[in-house]
């Protein structure tokens, strides 16, 4: 039987949303509070290794993203560059380990490589494991998975008929890491805006309308406080789930 909720979530995914309006809102440029995201990045990471949550997937750049205005989505290839030139000898020295999901293919030269890097200087953590969502989309994921499989049946390695939700779910990104426990949204809409469409199926959706680049330990409290109050049920009764973990039935 799946487990209730425990206090602190195994794995955390967030999109981090409203670096524009709080640029915005202070009449600067979008791309400052894109920069001033980039310093809440660093509040997340750092709570989720003081909190023990041994997991975080953060939402850096959709696969609709591109469409955005040139000069801001070159500054924000200028942005991720940066940080990975800043950021990963002090996240390797802390234990966490980097990984990238998304059409890496369709970024430059130098941001791939600096990816790659990242991922092999990081390899043998295991204290936290960061995934960065670059160039993703959760139906392109699904899609992938798919043809993944056909191409699978069509050598011969598996049979059509053995295609079930493991199998789709060994194809999917993360495959590896369990399904995040909570999803944690800022900037004020409730939506899942194509993130881990298939990975979110059974996890805690918690909104904030502060905007991401305002984030802070406190608020980030609130969303597990909030988390560790709720009965996870996974489609079972609530006596089922008491049954099984007596110790977490609510109040
Ligand atoms: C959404 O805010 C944010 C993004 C599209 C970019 C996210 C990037 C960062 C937080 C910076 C650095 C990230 C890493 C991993 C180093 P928005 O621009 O859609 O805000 P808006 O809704 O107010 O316009």
């Amino acid at each position: 039987m799946p487990p209730t909720s425990a206090s602190v979530p195994r794995h955390l995914a967030v999109i981090m949303d409203g670096n524009g309006r709080w640029a915005e809102r202070r009449r600067r440029p979008r791309i400052i509070g894109h920069r001033a995201g980039a310093r809440a990045v660093n509040v997340c990471i750092d709570f989720c290794l003081e909190r023990g949550v041994r997991a975080l997937t953060l939402f850096a750049f959709s696969s609709e993203n591109w469409g955005r205005p040139q000069e801001e989505v070159g500054a924000l290839m200028k942005l991720f560059m940066n940080a990975l030139d800043r950021e990963v000898e002090e996240l390797n020295r802390r234990g966490v380990r980097i990984r990238f999901i998304g059409e890496r293919e369709r970024f430059s030269a130098g941001i791939r490589e600096r990816m790659d890097a990242a991922e092999n200087q990081t390899r043998a953590n295991s204290r936290l494991d960061l995934v960065i969502a670059a160039s993703y989309g959760g139906r392109q994921d699904i899609a992938l998975a798919a043809r993944a499989l056909a191409i699978d049946v069509a050598a011969g390695r598996l049979r059509a008929e053995d295609i079930d939700e493991a199998a789709i779910a060994s194809k999917m990104a993360l495959a590896d890491l369990p399904p995040p426990d909570l999803f944690i949204r800022t900037g004020g809409d409730q939506r899942i805006s194509n993130f881990l469409l298939w990975q979110l199926a059974y996890t805690e959706l918690w909104f904030t309308e502060l905007l991401w680049p305002e984030l802070d330990a406190a608020t980030l409290q609130l969303a597990i406080d909030d988390y560790a109050r709720r009965e996870r049920r996974f489609g079972l009764t609530s006596a089922q789930v008491a049954d099984a973990a007596p110790e977490n039935s609510p109040a």
